[in-house]
């Protein structure tokens, strides 16, 4: 699968964001190296603390079905129908990542399905803490 079409699915699933208190709308679209993808949205809460991310609900679907292993995750967030900045996966998300994937997993941020970034979990975790340290 080419980013292009990751990312159409990130965005895709933007689309179902539960956000109504921050308004801040994040879709993911995460890779399998089998070839599947798993979307995820962020989940608010009245409560604030319970918010899940997107990214964290794609993995938690995709760990929950059983896989395992990683290729990319695409990533789209912002105000409004489209996104106008790139949206970085937060820091809790990133050791989410660290648990299930390797240094060379793709991280992509997109504003559109041509606008995109593109890095590696090592960029984005330098000097993580992962399962191989225990
Ligand atoms: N959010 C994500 O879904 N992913 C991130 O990596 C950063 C933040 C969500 C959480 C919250 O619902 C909203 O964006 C504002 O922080």
């Amino acid at each position: 699968m080419d980013n292009q079409e990751l990312i159409r699915l990130a965005l895709e699933a933007r689309k179902a964001s539960y956000s109504p208190y921050s308004k801040y709308k994040v879709g993911a679209a995460l890779l399998t190296k089998s070839g599947k993808v798993y979307q995820g949205c962020n989940i608010e809460n009245a409560a604030y603390t319970p918010t899940n991310c997107a990214e964290r609900t794609a993995y938690f679907k995709a760990v929950s079905e059983g896989e395992r292993e990683f290729e990319a995750i695409a990533i789209a967030g912002g105000y409004g129908d489209v996104p106008v900045d790139y949206a970085w996966p937060c820091g809790v998300c990133r050791q989410v990542m660290m648990e299930f994937c390797g240094a060379d997993f793709r991280i992509i941020t997109a504003k559109s399905e041509t606008e995109y970034q593109e890095a590696t979990l090592e960029e984005m975790l330098p000097c993580g803490f992962g399962p191989n340290n225990l």
